[in-house]
C-alpha cells in the first residue's frame, strides 16, 4: 500500500489557535481498562489516529462492542469471545500488550503474540511479566507467542527495575481485582498513571500514590462502567510549542495542563523562548533565532523522549552547539539522517548527539521512520527553506490528529498528497 506524502512550504510564520487533541497515551491504556467491567464505559476526547483504530479492533476481536457517539466512544466489554489475539493484530502496535493485565483480571487466562520490535529500538517485556508472576500468573513462552494464566490473582509486594510505563499500568489493571493489597515501587510517574488510577477509582477500584513512585492498590471484588473524559496530549502540546518557536511565530495552544510540560517549558524557555501560561492553554512567542541548549532524556518527570527527536530539529538551527542524551530509548537516532539531508549537522556517538547549529535548515526529500521522528522532520520543514517533501506520514498518523488541516488553519502551507 502507498503511503501518503506531505509537501511542505517552510518559513511561513505560524499565528494562531490550535486546539490540543485527547492523549494517545492515555487513550491506550483506559480502551484495555474497559475489558475490567461487565457493561458499557464512555470514554471523552478519544483522539481518531491509528493506533486507536488498532486498540479498538483488538478489544472487537475479543467480543467488545465498540461505538461511537458524538464526543464519545462507547465500549461495552460485556461478553467476551475470545483471550486470544493473534499475530496480525498484535504486531500493529507494541501497545497491544496492555490487555495482558485486565484480561488475567476478568478472565484468568490471556495468549498474545508477543509484540514485534520496532524502530526506535528494543523493547522487553520482562517487567511486566515479572510483575504479574509476582501476582501469582504463570507465563508460558512459545513460538513468540505470550500465554499466561492464573486461578486467584493475590496482592503482592513488586519491584520495577525500570519505572516502565507500560509495566506499571498492566500491573495496576491486574492488581485492582487481585485480592489482597499490591505495592508496585519504582512505578512510573507520567502523568498517564495518574489518569488510569482516575478511571480505575471511578469503576470502583481502589488506587493510590499515582505520580509519586509507589502505587497501593487494594483488590476488590468487581468493577462497574464508567464515563471519563482523556487528559490532553502533552506530547502533541509540546510538538505545538516547538512549531511556534522554529517559524519564529506567537500559537496560543488550548486544551493543555501546562504542569504536565514542565521539562519542555523549562528548555524552550533557556533557549530563549516566551512562554506564557494560562489555565489550560500556553501561549508561545519567538523572536529571532534561538540559543542551544543541552539536554538528557528520562523518566517523568524528566524531559520526555517522545520529545527528543522535535527538539532536535529546532536545536539544528538553533545559535551555537546543543548535546542530546538519550538514556530510555539507545536506538532513537533514526531521524538524525533524515534532518541532515535537510542541512543539519549532527553527529551521533553511543547515545548522546551533538548538534551544532545551522543558519537555517533547507527543504529535500526526507521520509519518516517512526512517529516521533516523522514529526521533528514536518518541524523542520516548517523551518526550512523552499519545499520539502515528505514521505510516509502514515507514521504520523499514529499520533497527531489532522495535522495538516490544524496546521493549515495557523498559517502553514502543507498539502498532502
Ligand atoms: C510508553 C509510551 C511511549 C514512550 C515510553 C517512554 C505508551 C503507549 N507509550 O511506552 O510513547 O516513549 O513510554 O516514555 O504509553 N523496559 C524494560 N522492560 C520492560 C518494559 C520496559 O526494560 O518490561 C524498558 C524499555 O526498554 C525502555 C524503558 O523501560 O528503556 C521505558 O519503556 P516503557 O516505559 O515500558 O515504555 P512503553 O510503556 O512501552
Amino acid at each position: 500500500m502507498a503511503m501518503d506524502r506531505y509537501v511542505i512550504t517552510g518559513k511561513q510564520r505560524l499565528e494562531g489557535t490550535i486546539r490540543v487533541s485527547g492523549a494517545k497515551n492515555s487513550s491506550l491504556p483506559l480502551l484495555a481498562a474497559t475489558l475490567l467491567a461487565e457493561g458499557s464505559s464512555a470514554l471523552l476526547e478519544i483522539p481518531q489516529l491509528a493506533d486507536i483504530t488498532h486498540m479498538i479492533e483488538v478489544l472487537e476481536h475479543l467480543g467488545c462492542k465498540v461505538v461511537r457517539q458524538n464526543e464519545a466512544l462507547l465500549i461495552n466489554a460485556g461478553a467476551l469471545g475470545s483471550c486470544d489475539v493473534d499475530e496480525g493484530l498484535m504486531r500493529r502496535m507494541r501497545a497491544s500488550n496492555l490487555i495482558l493485565g485486565p484480561l488475567l483480571a476478568r478472565y484468568g487466562r490471556v495468549k498474545i503474540s508477543r509484540p514485534g520490535g520496532c524502530a526506535i529500538g528494543s523493547r522487553p517485556m520482562d517487567q511486566h511479566i515479572k510483575g504479574l508472576q509476582q501476582l501469582g500468573v504463570k507465563v508460558k513462552e512459545k513460538h513468540g507467542y505470550i500465554e499466561a494464566w492464573t486461578d486467584k490473582l493475590l496482592g503482592a509486594d513488586v519491584y520495577l527495575d525500570v519505572p516502565s510505563v507500560g509495566a506499571t499500568e498492566n500491573i495496576m489493571m491486574a492488581a485492582v481485582l487481585a485480592k489482597g493489597i499490591t505495592l508496585i515501587r519504582n512505578a512510573a510517574r507520567e502523568p498517564e498513571i495518574v489518569d488510569l488510577q482516575l478511571f480505575l477509582n471511578k469503576m470502583g477500584a481502589k488506587v493510590r500514590g499515582a505520580g509519586m513512585d509507589v502505587l497501593k492498590i487494594d483488590g476488590v471484588e468487581s468493577l462497574h462502567p464508567t464515563e471519563h473524559t482523556v487528559i490532553p496530549d502533552r506530547i502533541e502540546a509540546g510538538t505545538h510549542m516547538i512549531a511556534a518557536v522554529m517559524t519564529e511565530g506567537d500559537v496560543l495552544i488550548k486544551n493543555v495542563v501546562p504542569e504536565h510540560l514542565e521539562p519542555v517549558i523549562a528548555k524552550l524557555r533557556q533557549s530563549g523562548a516566551i512562554i506564557t501560561l494560562m489555565d489550560e492553554a500556553i501561549r508561545v512567542q519567538q523572536r529571532g533565532r534561538i540559543s542551544g541548549v543541552d539536554l538528557k532524556t528520562m523518566p517523568y518527570p524528566g524531559f520526555p523522549t517522545d520529545m527528543h527527536p522535535q527538539f532536535m530539529a529546532m536545536l539544528s538551527c538553533a545559535e551555537g552547539t546543543s548535546i542530546i542524551t538519550e538514556t530510555i530509548f539507545e536506538n532513537r537516532f533514526q531521524h538524525v539522517d533524515e534532518l541532515r539531508r535537510m542541512g543539519a549537522q549532527i553527529t551521533v556517538e553511543g547515545r548522546t548527539a551533538v548538534i551544532r547549529g545551522v543558519e537555517t535548515l533547507e527543504g529535500a526529500f526526507v521520509e519518516a521512520t517512526d512517529l516521533r521522528a516523522g514529526a521533528a522532520l514536518f518541524l523542520a520543514a516548517l523551518a526550512a527553506e523552499e519545499a520539502t517533501v515528505l514521505e510516509k506520514v502514515d507514521y504520523i498518523d499514529r499520533g497527531y490528529e489532522n495535522l495538516e488541516e490544524k496546521y493549515s488553519h495557523i498559517g502553514a502551507k502543507v498539502v498532502r498528497v
